[in-house]
């Protein structure tokens, strides 16, 4: 695992628009594995601005979503497919019939998960896997005591999570309590693994992913066995380090 301790947020989004950038240009039709929350938005900002100004393509990108919450379909406001159009996929030249998200509102979910998977594996595998990281550890939607070899799956979300990810919804509107998500397993298979966290909040989720024991109790230590991951911080998430 490569840590790297940058000074504020922009830095960090700085270094993740370079390194995405370098794969696209290294390899246009990389299997790009996304992510969703509050982390990769700056990201997603940064390649807009270098798709528009002709610095990068995606026409030849396919991409995977980590997951989806159960219940809500594509074109509801708070589904992470819709997250995904409105914060990159608008705006940039990629095509979307080559961008994938579980389906929140599959009628068997189980069999959405199994079928989501093959996908992913039909497609070649994740070249480059972004992720954040949940104050209790998650990534994707693995939470603590999730399998680290677990595969595409529906999983019940935390309070902890299902609080921390209220602030997205209203006081009276239905926020889902399930989720299809990708397995660490599944991340752990990425060629790369790009992983970004800013501000305090994240800071002992941050120390459990790298210095903490390898353990299910913090989902994101599994990645201490991924052959080239890249844990990408600010200072404030650092500062239990
Ligand atoms: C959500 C997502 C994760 C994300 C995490 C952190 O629950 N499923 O993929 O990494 O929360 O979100 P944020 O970046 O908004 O802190």
């Amino acid at each position: 695992m490569r840590l790297v301790i940058l000074e504020n947020a922009e830095a960090v989004a700085d270094f993740a628009c370079d390194y995405f950038v370098d794969q696209l240009k290294a390899q246009p039709n990389s299997i790009l594995g996304l992510a969703t929350g509050s982390s990769p938005v700056a990201l997603y900002q940064r390649l807009i601005g270098a798709n528009q100004r002709g610095e990068v393509s995606f026409k030849d990108v396919t991409s995977f979503n980590l997951d989806e919450y159960i219940g809500l379909a594509g074109d509801h406001a708070q589904s992470y497919r819709h997250f995904m159009n409105e914060k990159l996929f608008d705006h940039i030249d990629i095509d979307k019939a080559r961008t994938h998200v579980p389906d929140g509102a599959a009628a068997d979910p189980n069999a959405e998960c199994v079928r989501y998977e093959k996908e992913i594996q039909a497609a070649g595998g994740i070249d480059l896997q972004l992720l954040g990281i949940g104050v209790n550890g998650h990534i994707g939607f693995n939470e603590p005591l999730s399998s680290l070899a677990s595969r595409t799956r529906v999983k019940t979300l935390t309070k902890s999570t299902i609080k921390a990810n209220s602030r997205y919804f209203d006081a009276d509107e239905f926020q889902p309590t399930d989720a299809i998500t990708t397995g660490i397993g599944t991340i752990l298979d990425a060629k790369e693994v790009l992983l970004l966290a800013t501000g305090a909040t994240k800071a002992e989720a941050v120390r459990g992913c790298v210095e903490g024991p390898v353990s299910a109790a913090c989902p994101a230590s599994a990645l201490q066995m991924h052959q080239h991951a890249v844990v990408v911080v600010d200072e404030e998430a650092a500062s239990l380090l």
